[in-house]
C-alpha cells in the first residue's frame, strides 16, 4: 500500500519552520511542523510514513539526541540535519549516527527539494518492502496454523485468501472452538492491511460503560480501539453482546467512514443456538452492514477427515513438548474419535490430545474415557449427521496406515502382514493418502 509521505520539520524557530514548509509545500510535499524534538517524538514512531528535517541546535533535546532516539526506534528513517555555520564536525558525527544528509544554512532551495525527494522516495521503498515482507511472513504463518485437508477446510482457506483482499466488513460465525478467532487473524494477515494493527475486543468481556470507553474513548492511556485500528482491522468478538446504544454508535462510526472503509471491521458471532445469533440480537441495519461478507467456520463433526489428522498433529506436538512418545491410536479409538460429537470443536480436540499424551506418558487411561469425561454425551450416543460414510472410511484408513507404518518403522512387509494387504494395494493406498515410506524410516 503506497501512501503519501510527510516531511516533518523540526525547528524551534517559527520563521525557519514556516519558510522550509512553504517551500516544500510549493514543491508538492506534504509537511508537518514541530517546535521541539519532544513534540515530534510523540508523532513519529517506527514505520512512520515520512522523513524528518531537523535543526541541530535546539533548546531541550537537541538534534543529535533526537537523531539517536529516531535511529533507535527505526534505523531506516531518513533524517536530514540542518546545520549552522561551523557545525560541520557535528554534521559529520550525525552522518555517522545514521543521518541521511545535512543542509547548511542558508539553504539552497533546490538542494532542499532534491534531498526531500530522495528521502521520501527511499522511505516509500523501505516501507513498501517492510509491508510486503510482513504480509508474506505473517500471512503464511497464520495460514499454516490452520490444519485440515477436508473439502470444507480447503474452501475456508480459499475464502480467507479471497476475502482477505476485499474491502467490506466481515461477519464470522460458527460454533465455539471452531477457529473463528484464528480465521479473523488470518483474514487480516493475508490482506493489504497486514502491516496495520489488528485490534481484538471482546464485546462480552466488558460492562457497557467500559466497552464504550474502550471502543470510542476517551481512554486514560493510549488510544480508543477505533483509533488504534485506523487503517487496519477492528475485530469485535461476541458481537451479539453489543448493547443497543453501542450498536447505534458502531453504526454511526461505520456510516461515517463511508466506502471503502478505512478501518475494516471483523465481527465474530458465536452461533450457540437460537436467540444468540447475530441476526437475532443485532439491529437489522447494523447486521446488514457488518455481514457484507460472511464466513461460517464449520463444526469439527462436519469435517470428519480433519479429526484424525488434527488429532495426530496435536498429539505429535504435545509429545514433543512433554518429551515423550505420542500415543498410538487403535482402530477402535480412531472410530470413537470420528464419532464423538465434539461440542467444543477444535479446542476440545486439542484438550483431549494433550490429555491423551499425558496419559500415555503415565501408561494409563484410554481415549474413550477422555471423550466421555469431556463431552456430555457418550461416543455411542452420537449421530453421524453431515459426514459422508466415505469420508469416515477414508480418514480411518489413512490413520490406520499411518499408525501401522510408524509402529513398523516403514517396513512394508511387516505392514502388509499385519493388515493382510497385497503390496500393490498398500502402495496405491499410501499414494492416495500422500504417505511416503521415507517418512517412517
Ligand atoms: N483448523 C485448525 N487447525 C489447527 N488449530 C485450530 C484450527 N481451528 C482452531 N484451532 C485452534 O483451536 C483453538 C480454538 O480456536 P479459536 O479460538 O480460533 O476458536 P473460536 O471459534 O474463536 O472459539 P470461541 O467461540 O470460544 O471464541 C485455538 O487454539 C486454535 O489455534
Ligand atoms: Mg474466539
Amino acid at each position: 500500500m503506497t501512501q503519501t509521505m510527510t516531511v516533518a520539520i523540526v525547528d524551534d524557530e517559527p520563521d525557519m519552520r514556516e519558510s522550509i514548509s512553504q517551500w516544500l509545500v510549493l514543491s508538492g510535499f506534504r509537511t508537518e511542523s514541530f517546535a521541539s524534538a519532544e513534540e515530534a517524538l510523540k508523532a513519529i514512531g517506527p514505520d512512520w510514513p515520512g522523513v524528518v528535517i531537523t535543526d541541530i541546535r535546539m533548546p531541550g533535546m537537541d538534534g543529535m539526541a533526537f537523531l539517536k532516539r529516531l535511529m533507535g526506534q527505526d534505523s531506516g528513517l531518513p533524517v536530514i540535519m540542518i546545520t549552522g555555520h561551523g557545525d560541520v564536525p557535528m554534521a559529520v558525527e550525525a552522518m555517522r549516527l545514521g543521518a541521511m544528509d545535512f543542509m547548511e544554512k542558508p539553504f539552497n532551495p533546490d538542494r532542499m527539494t532534491e534531498l526531500a525527494k530522495k528521502a521520501t522516495n527511499a522511505r516509500r521503498i523501505t516501507l513498501d518492502n517492510r509491508a510486503l515482507r510482513r504480509d508474506l511472513s505473517e500471512g503464511q504463518q497464520v495460514m499454516s496454523k490452520l490444519v485440515g485437508a477436508s473439502p470444507a477446510m480447503d474452501r475456508l482457506r480459499e475464502d480467507i485468501l479471497d476475502l482477505g483482499q476485499a474491502d467490506g466488513h466481515v461477519l464470522i460465525d460458527g460454533e465455539t472452538g471452531t477457529g473463528k478467532t484464528l480465521v479473523a487473524h488470518a483474514l487480516h494477515a493475508v490482506g493489504p492491511r497486514a502491516s496495520k494493527k489488528f485490534v481484538p475486543i471482546s464485546c462480552a468481556a466488558f460492562n457497557d460503560e467500559a466497552l464504550a470507553t474502550r471502543l470510542f474513548g476517551p481512554v486514560d492511556e493510549g488510544l480508543p480501539a477505533v483509533e488504534e485500528a485506523r487503517g487496519g482491522t477492528l475485530c469485535l468478538e461476541d458481537i451479539e453482546a453489543l448493547s443497543d446504544p453501542l450498536q447505534a454508535r458502531l453504526l454511526a462510526f461505520i456510516a461515517d467512514q463511508g466506502a471503502p472503509a478505512e478501518t475494516r471491521i471483523i465481527a465474530i458471532s458465536n452461533a450457540r443456538g437460537e436467540g444468540r445469533r447475530a441476526e437475532d440480537s443485532l439491529r437489522p441495519d447494523l447486521f446488514y452492514r457488518l455481514s457484507a461478507l460472511k464466513i461460517t467456520v464449520p463444526a469439527l463433526r462436519q469435517r470428519g477427515e480433519d479429526i484424525l489428522s488434527l488429532f495426530t498433529r496435536m498429539t505429535d506436538q504435545f509429545a514433543e513438548e512433554y518429551g515423550c512418545e505420542p500415543p498410538q491410536v487403535t482402530a477402535q479409538e480412531a472410530a470413537q474419535l470420528l464419532q464423538a460429537p465434539w461440542p467444543g470443536n477444535v479446542r476440545q480436540l486439542i484438550n483431549v490430545a494433550e490429555r491423551a499424551v499425558l496419559q500415555n506418558r503415565r501408561g494409563t487411561g484410554s481415549i474413550a474415557s477422555l471423550l466421555m469425561a469431556d463431552g456430555d454425551e457418550t461416543p455411542e450416543a452420537t449421530t453421524t449427521e453431515g459426514k459422508p460414510l466415505k469420508e469416515y472410511v477414508e480418514s480411518f484408513e489413512k490413520m490406520l496406515l499411518d499408525n501401522t507404518m510408524r509402529r513398523h518403522k516403514g517396513s512394508i512387509s511387516a505392514v502388509m502382514d499385519e493388515l493382510c494387504l497385497p503390496r500393490r494395494t498398500l502402495n496405491e493406498k499410501m499414494a492416495k493418502y500422500g504417505l511416503s515410506r521415507g517418512d517412517y524410516l
